[in-house]
């Protein structure tokens, strides 16, 4: 996820821009850049870390011009150093770009073959070489947007300006959010609104697939076939918190409904349907390795180790590797046996949780692989570990981890598939079977916050509770000790989660009216024995709220049905989570607790 912007008009726009992308650094903040065309040619500023430092850039050296791009960085494709921040230029052009661009790979070796040199590690450079070799070969600008993009196949939202015209920017935009803000003689065009919004109310949200020109007079779009497009831009009415939020009350919310993108960005690429496989080149574990290992040790804290409870299951269920996963910070002091033929899995989603890199470093001693399941790039624990795969949620802001646990599933998930095939525990029917489900999450999640408003009408039935169970079997285990760490690091209801045939064991002794018990109900193998233990729940009067595939299940069982789209047993937990991350979210929103920023908590904990 990344932050870009596009300004034609008459004031100075160097400053604009940056302002503008201080409203999108919620997006991305590794790196930034800004390419401003000064009436005779293009001129470049970019620096790696935060806005500011590309702030003390432009103070030393100053860009002059009215018509500008920028971008704010959230590393993908290469580190988060100068030499890949955006601007990209190729020849006369210059391109910002958030989204990834999943051919890239095969694009770059064919230009490299045609003579083209490349001076990033990024997906996006390709765009610009693309762009520059449409306009040399006569093409306008539009039109050489429009064939680059017939030979893209991923996300983007991109803005173009070229050194031989400083009257327009071309934009596009496929599945990477991309809004135009029409001013009076300005355009400007970003990937928020927030960034739009001191200039103009009034924007047309670009669809996927449609190209636009922007000029200071005004905006011509057109579909990708030639089609024009009319649409009036509409008022916006949102204040500028609002907007920053997308319109949400908190970021927490946001980022719960962010997580088909988030899910979609973290298969993209990596999902090869066709081969019914894994692109796997980033893992660093090689197919032999993958044959030959002895075991995969899982270390993570909080919710990235309910992620690891379910990367555990399914490296065993699909394949058959024996697998543990451990609390990080316990790790360490039980001088763990640990060694070659052992691939260590750290999981994290800031890659800086003290804890974990220094398990994951004590591994690493003692001649294990390391492989990070990290969203930050460049974090400490990608630097140490032997190969690292990359979740693309984008920056999370809010404390309690939710879109980052959903694209951790993804990934360990995918890490399964891809060891199962290359041990040969997976036959290739069964995978493609698989993936094809596993890309249709996505829209299952979009169903399952469809459902918002009921989840908060449960919400509220309950919110007075002093305690709360979620109980689950199988894969659900780990949703239900996720959904307890939901609920009590931002409400402060006690809660806990339990596996379902551990109740019996002691924690029945709970139970009675006042106890919210959410039990995790999937139509999948471990069913049947949940049903037995809900109906213990029940008959000591809990109060049950049952997460269903199917609603007959819940019938004369639960208080609340909450009901979710059904998917391969493997992937529920993706589907599942998502109404207890709304229910977590609307009791505390309705306690009136601090959502975003929970008492005594930090996002990242790098201390022991
Ligand atoms: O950055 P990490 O994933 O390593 O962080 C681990 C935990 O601190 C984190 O998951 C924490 O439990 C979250 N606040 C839970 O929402």
């Amino acid at each position: 996820m990344c932050g870009i912007i596009g300004y034609v008009g008459h004031e100075e726009c160097a400053p604009i821009i940056l302002e503008g992308l201080r409203r999108l650094e919620y997006r991305g903040y590794d790196s930034a850049g800004i390419a401003v065309h000064d009436g005779q040619a293009l001129r470049v500023r970019r620096a790696a870390g935060k806005l500011s430092v590309l702030g003390d850039l432009l103070a030393r050296e100053p860009l002059r011009g009215t018509v500008g791009i920028g971008h704010t960085r959230w590393a993908t494709h290469g580190k988060p150093v100068e030499h890949n921040a955006h601007p990209h230029v190729s020849g006369g052009i210059a391109v910002v770009h958030n989204g990834i661009i999943e051919n890239h790979v095969e694009l770059k070796r064919r230009l490299q073959a045609e003579g083209r040199v490349f001076s990033s590690d990024t997906d996006t450079e390709i765009v610009a070489h693309l762009v520059d070799l449409a306009t040399q070969r006569g093409l306008s600008l539009f039109e050489a947007v429009r064939a680059t993009l017939a030979e893209l196949r991923g996300a983007y939202a991109i803005a173009v300006l070229a050194g031989n015209d400083a009257s327009k920017i071309v934009l596009a935009k496929n599945a990477s959010p991309l809004v135009v803000g029409k001013g009076d003689g300005v355009m400007i065009a970003a990937s928020d609104v927030p960034a739009l919004l001191q200039h103009t109310r009034d924007v047309i949200f670009l669809e996927d697939g449609e190209l636009a020109e922007i000029t200071r007079d005004g905006a011509r779009i057109e579909r990708l076939d030639g089609t024009p497009v009319n649409r009036p831009p509409q008022r916006v009415h949102w204040s500028m918190m609002q907007a920053e939020r997308g319109g949400y009350k908190h970021f927490m919310l946001k980022e719960i409904h962010e997580q088909p993108r988030a899910l979609e960005d973290t298969l993209r690429g990596r999902v090869l349907l066709e081969e019914s496989d894994l692109e796997a080149s980033e893992l660093g574990v090689t197919p032999e390795a993958a044959r030959t290992l002895k075991r995969v040790v899982f270390l993570a804290c909080g919710t990235s180790y309910h992620a690891a409870l379910h990367g555990r299951y399914l490296v065993e269920s699909v394949a058959r590797v024996p697998a543990v996963a451990e609390l990080a910070s316990e790790f360490r002091y039980r001088d763990p046996v640990v060694g070659e033929g052992d691939l260590v899995v750290a999981v994290s989603q800031s890659g800086e949780t003290a804890d974990t890199l220094a398990a994951a470093k004590e591994a690493k001693e003692r001649g294990a692989q390391i492989l990070a399941v990290v969203n930050v790039q460049g974090s400490a624990i990608a630097r140490m570990a032997h190969g690292a795969l990359y979740t693309h949620a984008g920056p999370e802001i809010g404390v309690a981890s939710t879109k980052c646990f959903t694209a951790q599933l993804a990934a360990l998930t995918m890490l399964a598939l891809y060891l199962g095939r290359r041990r040969g525990a997976l036959t290739a029917e069964r995978a493609g079977a698989l993936l094809t489900e596993l890309v249709a999450v996505p829209h299952k999640m979009r169903d399952a916050l469809a459902d918002a408003k009921h989840v908060e009408d449960i919400a509220r039935a309950i919110m007075h509770a002093r305690d709360a169970l979620f109980l689950g079997r199988g894969l659900s285990s780990a949703v239900a000790l996720e959904g307890a760490l939901k609920l009590k690091e931002i409400s402060y209801v006690h809660a806990e989660g339990y596996a379902g045939g551990e109740m019996k064991h002691g924690p029945l002794a709970l139970v009675d009216r006042n106890m919210p018990v959410v039990c995790l109900l999937p139509d999948d193998s471990t069913l049947e024995k949940m049903l037995s233990n809900v109906q213990e729940v029940r008959a000591r009067d809990g109060n049950v709220i049952a997460v269903v595939n199917t609603e007959e299940v819940a019938q004369n069982l639960a208080t609340h049905t909450i009901k979710v789209p059904r998917t391969a047993e493997e992937f529920t937990p993706l589907v599942t989570i998502v109404p207890l991350q709304l229910l977590s979210y609307y009791v505390a929103d309705h306690r009136g607790t601090d959502v975003d920023q929970p008492r005594n908590l930090a996002k990242t904990v790098t201390v022991e």
